[in-house]
C-alpha cells in the first residue's frame, strides 16, 4: 500500500470525528460566518400597516446586514408552507402576524421542528383554550388602552359639536374573533358608556374579514337598520374598518357634519383620507408605530439569533390621537 493511501486511512477516524463534531455544531444556534436570514410573515400584505412594518424591518436588515424574507400568508395553509420555505432557505428565525391567532401552538411546533426562532407581532398568538402562548415573545399595542384613546377622542369631538350622548348612535365595527380587535373596540365602547352614551345606542356591525370592503358591507346593514339616529360615532379595530363604515355612511347621506369616525393605525389609509380636499367623516386615527413593530421586532430577532439574547415576553407600544389638524406635528414627533 502506498504511503499516501496509508496516511489517508489512518486519518479516517479523525475525519469522522471532525464531521460529526461539525454536525453537532450545525444544530446549535449560530455558526460564525453563516448568513443571517429572518422571515417576516404577515396576514394581510396589501394593508398599508403591514407594508410599513416590512419597510421598517428592511431598515433593520440593511443596518445589520441580514436578509429579510417577506412573505404574505393570508391563510393557515400558506403560513405553514412559508415556515417550511424559510427552513429550506436556511433562515434562523421569523417574526409573524398570523392569519389566525388560534394557530399559536401549530406555529410554535413548526418553528421548533425547523429549528427556527419565532416572535409574534401585532396579534398575540393563543392556544386551543384561548390563552396567550407566552413562550413566543410578542410585540403589539395594548388593545384596551388604545381603544380607550379612541373613545376619548370621540367624546371630546362629540362635546365640541354639542351633541347629546343620548342622541348619538355609536357604531362598533366588530371583529371579535381577534382578541386585540375586541379589546380595542370594547375599550372605546367603555369610554363612551362612561360618558353617558346609553348601552342600547352602541350598535355592533360584525365584519366578516378585517378589510375595508367587509367593513363597508357590515356598516351598510347597520345604517339601514338604525336610520333613526341623528348623529353617529364610529370606531373599529383599525383605519380600514372605520374607513369602510365612513364610506357606507356617505351612501346613506351621513357626512362629516353628522358622523365622527376615529380609526387606529395612521398609515397610508388615514393619510390618504386626510389629504382629500373635502373633510370626510373620518375625523382621526390613533397613530401607532409601524417602526417599532417592524424595525424593533426584526432587530430583536437578529439579536436573539446572533447574541442568543431572547426578546422580552411582552412589549406593548403606545399611540397618539392624530387628526387633520395636528397630523404634521404628531407624525414629526413620532419620527415619521
Ligand atoms: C392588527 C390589525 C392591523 C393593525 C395591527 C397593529 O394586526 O389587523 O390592522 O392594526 O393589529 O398592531
Amino acid at each position: 500500500m502506498n504511503t499516501q493511501l496509508t496516511s489517508l486511512l489512518r486519518s479516517l477516524p479523525l475525519l469522522a470525528a471532525f464531521i460529526s463534531s461539525n454536525l453537532v455544531e450545525a444544530a446549535e444556534p449560530q455558526k460564525p460566518g453563516e448568513p443571517i436570514k429572518i422571515g417576516f410573515l404577515v396576514k394581510q400584505a396589501e394593508e398599508p400597516w403591514f407594508q410599513d412594518e416590512w419597510r421598517f424591518a428592511e431598515q433593520a436588515a440593511r443596518e445589520k446586514g441580514f436578509t429579510l424574507i417577506k412573505i404574505g400568508t393570508p391563510n393557515g395553509e400558506k403560513m405553514m408552507a412559508a415556515i417550511d420555505n424559510l427552513a429550506a432557505q436556511k433562515a434562523q428565525g421569523f417574526v409573524i402576524c398570523a392569519p389566525d391567532v388560534k394557530l399559536g401552538v401549530a406555529i410554535e411546533r413548526a418553528a421548533m421542528r425547523n429549528s427556527l426562532k419565532v416572535m409574534a407581532v401585532d396579534d398575540q398568538l393563543i392556544d386551543a383554550s384561548g390563552k396567550p402562548v407566552t413562550s413566543i415573545p410578542y410585540m403589539g399595542i395594548s388593545g384596551g388602552d388604545i381603544g380607550r384613546q379612541v373613545g376619548q377622542g370621540l367624546i371630546s369631538a362629540m362635546k365640541e359639536r354639542g351633541w347629546q350622548p343620548s342622541e348619538v348612535g355609536a357604531l362598533r365595527m366588530a371583529f371579535d374573533q381577534l382578541p386585540t380587535a375586541r379589546e380595542r373596540t370594547m375599550g372605546a365602547a367603555e369610554v363612551l358608556k362612561a360618558a353617558g352614551v346609553p348601552s342600547a345606542n352602541i350598535i355592533d356591525a360584525s365584519q366578516g374579514k378585517s378589510d375595508t370592503e367587509s367593513a363597508f358591507n357590515a356598516a351598510n346593514i347597520a345604517f339601514t337598520k338604525q336610520a333613526h339616529f341623528k348623529h353617529w360615532l364610529v370606531f373599529g379595530m383599525n383605519d380600514e374598518a372605520v374607513l369602510g363604515a365612513v364610506r357606507a355612511a356617505e351612501s346613506h347621506g351621513l357626512k362629516s357634519d353628522s358622523l365622527i369616525g376615529i380609526g387606529i393605525g395612521g398609515s397610508k389609509t388615514a393619510q390618504n383620507e386626510f389629504a382629500k380636499p373635502m373633510i370626510t367623516g373620518f375625523y382621526g386615527t390613533v397613530l401607532i408605530s409601524p417602526k417599532r413593530h417592524g424595525y424593533e421586532t426584526a432587530l430583536n430577532m437578529y439579536k436573539w439569533i446572533v447574541d442568543n439574547q431572547q426578546p422580552v415576553a411582552v412589549t406593548l407600544t403606545a399611540g397618539t390621537l392624530m387628526t387633520r389638524v395636528n397630523q404634521a406635528a404628531v407624525r414629526a414627533a413620532n419620527g415619521l
